[in-house]
C-alpha cells in the first residue's frame, strides 16, 4: 500500500519554551509561512500556558494545536494537572504523550500513557504516542523489543476504528536535542517495524492508515531524505520547532514529496 494514504504531518514540540507572548509571536511567523498550504498537516504544541494566545492566532489557517501532556482522569482533585477536556476547549486538536523527557523525568509508565491515550481518544485528541530506545538499549540489541512493549503498551484497548486517530512518533532517545539524528535507513528499519507490528496488533489497512513521525534532531538538511522513507510520514520537531524559518523548511520538505 503506497503511503501516500497517510497525510504528512509535521508537528513542533516546543517543550518548556517561550511564554504566551512569544508563542504567540512564533505562531504567527509560522503561519504567515505555512498555514496555507493544505498538502500537510502542521501542528505546533506550545506550553500549556500559550495554547490559548497560540489558538488565536491560528484560528482560520492549516496551523492546528496540540498540547505536550496531559491527566489520564477527566477531572477531580488533581492540584496542577489538565484534562482533556480543558484541552479541547483552547482548540487543541493533538496531545503528545510518553515523550521520553516524561518517561524518565516523571517516571511516566506505559500504563500510565495508555490510561491517558484512551482518555484522549475518548475526548476527540489525537495523541501522538511518543516511543524510543535509549543508545544503551540500542546498543544492547533491546530495542526492537523495547519499541515492542511500549507500542503494545500504550495502544492497549484501542479499536482498530479509533487506531487512525493516533499518530506515533518514533523518537530514538539519543537523537533528542543531541544533534544525532538517526540515519534514514536507520530510521526507517523501525518505523517498518512499528507498522509490522501494528498490522500484526490490528491489520494490514489499519496499520497502513497509522502516521509514524520521525523525531529527533530533525532539521531541514536532514529532513528530506528522513521524510521520502517508505514508513516515515512526518516529523516531531524540538529544537528547529522554536525557528519559524527552519520548522517552515522542514514543512516545505514534506511538502515538495507530497506534490
Ligand atoms: P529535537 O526534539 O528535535 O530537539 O531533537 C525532538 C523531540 O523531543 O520531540
Amino acid at each position: 500500500m503506497s503511503k501516500y494514504i497517510r497525510k504528512y504531518l509535521i508537528a513542533g514540540n516546543w517543550k518548556m519554551n517561550l511564554n504566551a507572548a512569544e508563542g504567540a509571536d512564533l505562531a504567527k511567523e509560522v503561519a504567515g509561512l505555512v498555514g496555507h498550504q493544505t498538502l500537510v498537516g502542521v501542528t505546533v504544541c506550545p506550553a500549556f500556558t500559550s495554547l490559548e494566545a497560540v489558538a488565536k492566532v491560528v484560528e482560520g489557517t492549516n496551523v492546528s494545536l496540540g498540547a505536550q501532556n496531559m491527566h489520564a482522569k477527566a477531572s477531580g482533585a488533581y492540584t496542577g494537572e489538565v484534562s482533556a477536556e480543558m484541552l479541547r476547549h483552547l482548540f487543541c486538536s493533538f496531545v503528545i504523550l510518553g515523550h521520553s523527557e516524561r518517561r524518565e523525568y516523571f517516571k511516566e509508565t506505559d500504563a500510565e500513557v495508555n490510561e491517558k491515550l484512551l482518555t484522549a481518544l475518548d475526548g476527540n485528541l489525537k495523541p501522538i504516542l511518543c516511543v524510543g530506545e535509549t543508545l544503551e538499549q540500542r546498543e544492547s540489541g533491546a530495542m526492537l523489543e523495547v519499541i515492542k512493549q511500549q507500542v503494545e503498551g500504550g495502544l492497549a484497548g484501542v479499536s482498530k476504528d479509533k487506531l487512525e486517530n493516533v499518530v506515533i512518533a518514533y523518537e530514538p532517545v539519543w537523537a533528542i536535542g543531541t544533534g544525532k539524528t538517526a540515519t534514514p535507513e536507520m530510521a526507517q528499519e523501525v518505523h517498518a517495524a512499528i507498522r509490522k507490528l501494528l498490522t500484526g496488533l490490528y491489520d494490514e489497512g489499519a496499520a497502513a492508515r497509522v502516521r509514524i513521525l520521525y523525531g529527533g534532531s530533525m532539521k531541514p538538511e536532514n529532513a528530506p531524505e528522513l521524510l521520502a522513507q517508505t514508513d516515515i510520514d512526518g516529523g516531531l520537531i524540538g529544537g528547529a520547532s522554536l525557528k519559524a524559518s527552519a520548522f517552515a523548511d522542514i514543512v516545505g520538505a514534506a511538502v515538495k514529496l507530497a506534490s
